[in-house]
């Protein structure tokens, strides 16, 4: 298959205009199309066509009982999916709403299996990005959709992370730059009587517990090594993620004793005649002579590290670095959301420099 990379940042309004009607026949014939959001890209289909679901856990490579987000661009919408909205929904809907946030909510019997893994549940977003906004309103359709990456891939962030992943998979990748904010987003489950952040994001469990009270994370994930009789909530978590080719191991601790451990172990690895990648920040990027050193941001501004993060991942895999040490973020403003990225990517290694 042919895949079509269409940069929307420099076409015509006209070309626009043909480029989103073509987007959305591909959708409506039940075919494929990548789109930026806000948060990471994403690989959409028609999410009430079961064929058009299982076409994307086909070109992902991903499981079939791990369910898919349904992005919408009209609050109308959520009553086509949902069975019922509490009231504590529909105000989290209001506040963060376009935006970096899914809700989980009890289905309508109308949603696909294919879509929701077989779960009485359904997931819906309503991003903020316009050029999603703009796909989804002319589609005419609810899109469902994961993150545009093959399973076991970091999400992409840049269309070139997508055409690297789905080139001869999907017809069509709509490039609109580089994303805002770069993981994914805040998932939080509320179908109890709280809501349960069952994967953390932009929008934090503060933010959440601010506007209605009691909130919490999903215990499952919460902790900085995986938690051993405890399942997560969305299927998704479970699974290894955003895994580099090289083994990824944190450390952690105060600066300074963070980057002469990070020093000591990459000479130990080179002498041994392994490639050492690094995954710094602006702040320390000078203080790694050795090892491909790349700055991931800076700890003055953690968005971003948000940003760079999957990006820094990705270029990790292409310099083929068999050891990658990267500094952490576990005490920064977005540390749940970027931490719970790392430790997955690092397979829960963590080295403490702490005492
Ligand atoms: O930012 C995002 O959310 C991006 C963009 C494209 O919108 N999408 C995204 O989708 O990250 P995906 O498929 O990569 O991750 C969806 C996560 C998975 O962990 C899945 O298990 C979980 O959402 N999920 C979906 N439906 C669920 C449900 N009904 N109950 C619990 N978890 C659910
Ligand atoms: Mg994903």
């Amino acid at each position: 298959m042919y895949t079509e990379l269409i940069d929307l940042t420099t076409i015509s309004e006209e070309e626009r205009e043909q480029t989103m009607n073509r987007a959305g026949e591909i959708i409506r014939a039940g075919g494929l199309v990548a789109f930026p959001t806000e948060t990471v890209y994403g690989l959409g289909a028609d999410g009430m066509n079961p064929d058009a679901s299982a076409r994307i856990y086909e070109a992902k490579g991903r499981p079939s009982d791990n369910p898919l987000i349904m992005h919408i661009v009209d609050t109308a919408q959520v009553e086509e999916i949902a069975a019922e909205v509490s009231p504590d929904a529909g105000k989290i809907m209001d506040a963060f709403w376009p935006g970096p946030l899914t809700v989980i909510l009890p289905r309508k019997r109308t949603v696909p299996s294919t879509t929701t893994g077989g779960l009485d549940t359904v997931a819906i977003r309503m991003p903020s990005h316009p050029d999603a906004r703009e796909f989804i309103r002319r589609s005419g359709r609810i899109i469902a959709a994961p993150s545009a990456n093959i399973s076991g891939r970091p999400s992409p962030t840049r269309a070139v992370h997508v055409y690297e992943d789905m080139k001869g998979r999907i017809p069509m990748i709509l490039d609109g730059g580089p994303v805002g904010i770069g993981i994914e987003s805040t998932i939080v489950d509320m179908t109890g009587d709280h809501p349960i952040i069952l994967r953390p994001g932009y929008i934090s469990l503060e933010e959440i517990t601010d506007l209605v009270g009691e909130a919490e994370i999903d215990p499952a994930i919460a902790g900085r090594t995986p938690a051993k009789d405890l399942v997560a909530k969305a299927p998704g978590m479970k699974y290894r993620h955003y895994a580099p080719k090289g083994q990824m191991i944190l450390v952690e601790g105060e600066t300074a004793r963070v980057v002469k451990k990070i020093n000591e172990l990459t000479v130990l690895r080179q002498a041994e005649g392994f490639t050492v990648g690094i995954i710094g920040t602006e702040e320390t990027l000078s203080l790694y002579p050795e090892g491909i050193a790349k700055s991931v941001g800076s700890r003055e501004q953690p968005q971003t590290i948000a940003a760079n993060l999957y990006r820094v991942l990705r270029e990790m895999d292409a310099s083929g670095a068999d050891y990658i040490y990267a500094e952490s973020f576990f005490d920064e403003k977005l540390g749940d959301a970027i931490m719970n990225r790392m430790l997955k990517a690092a397979g829960y290694r963590v080295i403490s420099c702490r005492r």
